[in-house]
């Protein structure tokens, strides 16, 4: 660029369409060719933070069960021992599992307050989230913001997190092979948190968790339940994600009903 004699202007069109070119995911195609997706040596965990926990290899170990049957049980008995979010992070920082990983800069695990009533949960990390190690840090993270402030809450007063963990190349949307196998992992963040209630964002989440099928303008605003336990019960509600809001700013008015719906709900549930 600097042999190229250009003036300012042209200089920042020339910025803004590699920023564009990154969102995108471009740099992840680049890096395709050179990665040997078979060379676990080569799987990217953030360097020294790497646990050394027993239960992260028992999990490891239980996804290579091929009787899935035994596979669910060995699974099931390895997540009981994660008892904090910390454990859990850790099981997932040396889970090798899913490939995304190996393609994703980093886990991008959580934001906000764990000990808020409310857990959103979205898709998946976007370039700007695999940048930073954090969920909905980029332009539809900017929109989540402003859709939780319009009901009077914030990164203070909800926690957040993906079904997916690691960016998908391109941004890509999660396979359904990804999904399930990320599904364990995402129940048992919901179970440590035990929020009051979850929201949903977007279809993919939405499907992760419940068993639904269909477009989301089918079952958003419901509320519906999951139970996590004998004594576990929470309330979930799908609403639309802020990526598909970027798109289709007309369906805002449909975002609003959910989110005056969860205004409610948490009224009702602090009464
Ligand atoms: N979209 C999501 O679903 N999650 C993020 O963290 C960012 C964008």
């Amino acid at each position: 660029i600097l042999c190229m004699k250009i003036n300012n202007n042209e200089l920042y069109q020339l910025i803004a369409k590699l920023d564009w070119q990154l969102n995108m995911g471009a740099e992840a195609m680049v890096e395709e060719e050179h990665n040997n997706y078979f060379n676990m040596e080569k799987v990217k965990t953030k360097k020294g933070e790497l646990s050394t926990s027993g239960i992260s290899q028992e999990i490891n170990n239980a996804y290579l069960q091929e009787d899935e049957k035994n596979k669910g049980k060995i699974l099931q008995e390895s997540f009981d021992k994660c008892l904090t979010l910390e454990d859990l992070k850790n099981c997932m920082l040396d889970f090798n599992g899913c490939d995304l990983k190996k393609t994703a800069t980093q886990l991008v695990f959580s934001d906000g307050n764990p000990n808020s009533n409310v857990m959103v949960i979205g898709e998946a990390p976007g370039a700007e989230e695999d940048r930073q190690g954090k969920p909905f840090c980029g332009a539809s993270g900017k929109l989540l913001d402003k859709m939780l402030a319009s009901i009077n809450l914030d990164r203070n007063t909800v926690y957040i997190t993906n079904v997916i963990p690691w960016r998908p190349p391109g941004n890509r949307a999660p396979t359904e092979n990804e999904i399930s196998l990320m599904k364990p992992f995402l129940m048992k963040h919901i179970e440590i948190v035990s929020p009051k209630m979850l929201v949903a964002v977007g279809g993919s989440a939405s499907k992760a968790i419940l068993n639904i099928e269909g477009g989301i303008l089918r079952y958003r605003g419901v509320w519906k339940e999951i139970r996590l336990s004998k004594s576990l019960v929470i309330p979930i509600i799908s609403t639309l994600h802020p990526a598909y809001l970027l798109r289709a700013p007309n369906q805002k008015k449909l975002a609003w009903e959910d989110l005056k719906s969860i205004r409610s709900k948490l009224q009702e549930l602090n009464d």
